[in-house]
């Protein structure tokens, strides 16, 4: 029915409830400015599990507790219409777990873009890097195996990066901006991957397989330089979720057919954190522009993930 002709301006719950977006921490933040670009007319809950992470190094069963656990939250607690994991660790580890245990549930995962890297690779040498867990794991390895044809990859993990990004938001913007943690790691990994640049036989493109490292984009362009080009997946998530919610008939109207009191306001975005408020804020407003009014305490329980199950 047109909001227009309706005697009651309620929309249904399905267009109304929020999309949830997870992450180990502040690196899902990317995916999320690209689904705000993307569905500029929904509503977001992002939970960062900052207080749980990295995820790289924690191996597949915490990973997994850890997911499904705050999926389930989520659902229970924010009544998501559909689930983004913002996470390459968490996709690979348990996409299609969370996927046989929500079939109703639309779910949208990451993973690092090999297959656009190696169609615009010039030089058809690809660097990767990405999480321990991400480039150990079996969806990986499928990844490689199905575009390996097109270009040589050069995979890289990359231990410590992530938990240094969300360290070094939290910290004061140093005087210097090449000592911090972070620039050394990129120097290190970078320097592992082997030669960048466009000349025969030189790595031209760079995939970033974990959210966090578009937030060290700055360090990895000093780097290599500007012909390099990093590949994110951001925006092919957020064009992915438009089209799931579509096909669901979940897609929140646009403004025009859209009773006011459903498209502004302090509910249009909800950001919490199992760690840090501090960090999460500093991230929030660094990255995204965003008042550090928008994130608070994640209200799910800390209880930490237990290994086994
Ligand atoms: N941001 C996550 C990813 O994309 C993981 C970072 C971590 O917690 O290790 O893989």
């Amino acid at each position: 029915m047109p909001a227009s002709l309706s005697a009651s301006p309620v929309l249904p719950p399905s267009f109304q409830a929020p999309i949830g977006v997870f992450d180990s921490g502040i690196g899902g933040l990317s995916v999320l400015q690209a689904l705000r670009h993307e569905l500029p007319h929904e509503r977001f809950v992002y939970l960062a599990d900052s207080g749980n992470a990295p995820y790289g190094e924690r191996g597949d069963a915490f990973v997994i507790a850890r997911t499904r656990a705050i999926a389930r939250h989520l659902v229970q607690a924010h009544g998501i219409k559909a689930l983004v994991i913002a996470c390459n660790t968490a996709t690979a580890a348990a996409v299609e777990l969370l996927r046989a245990e929500l079939p109703d549930l639309p779910l949208i995962g990451v993973e690092p873009a090999l297959k656009p890297a190696s169609l615009s690779s010039q030089t058809r040498h690809v660097g990767v890097i990405a999480t321990r867990g991400t480039v150990s794991s079996q969806r990986f390895a499928r990844l490689v195996g199905e575009h390996g044809g097109r270009a040589q990859f050069h995979v890289q993990a990359c231990d410590g990066l992530a938990r240094a990004i969300e360290l070094g938001t939290e910290a004061p913007l140093p005087a210097d901006p090449t000592a911090t943690e972070t620039r050394a790691l990129c120097t290190l990994y970078t320097g592992l991957l082997g030669s960048f640049g466009v000349k025969t036989g030189q790595m031209d493109t760079l995939v970033l397989g974990c959210t966090h490292y578009i937030f060290a984009k700055d360090d990895l362009r000093s780097l290599l330089g500007p012909e390099v080009q990093l590949i994110d997946t951001g925006a092919p998530v957020a064009r992915q979720t438009r089209r799931l919610l579509a096909a669901a008939g979940h897609l929140a109207p646009e403004p025009a057919a859209t009773p006011e009191h459903a498209v502004a306001g302090p509910t249009q975005l909800q950001l919490m954190t199992t760690g840090s408020l501090a960090a999460l804020q500093s991230a929030a407003q660094r990255w995204l522009q965003l008042p550090a009014t928008c994130c608070q305490q994640a209200d799910m329980p800390q209880q930490p993930a237990a290994a086994h199950s």
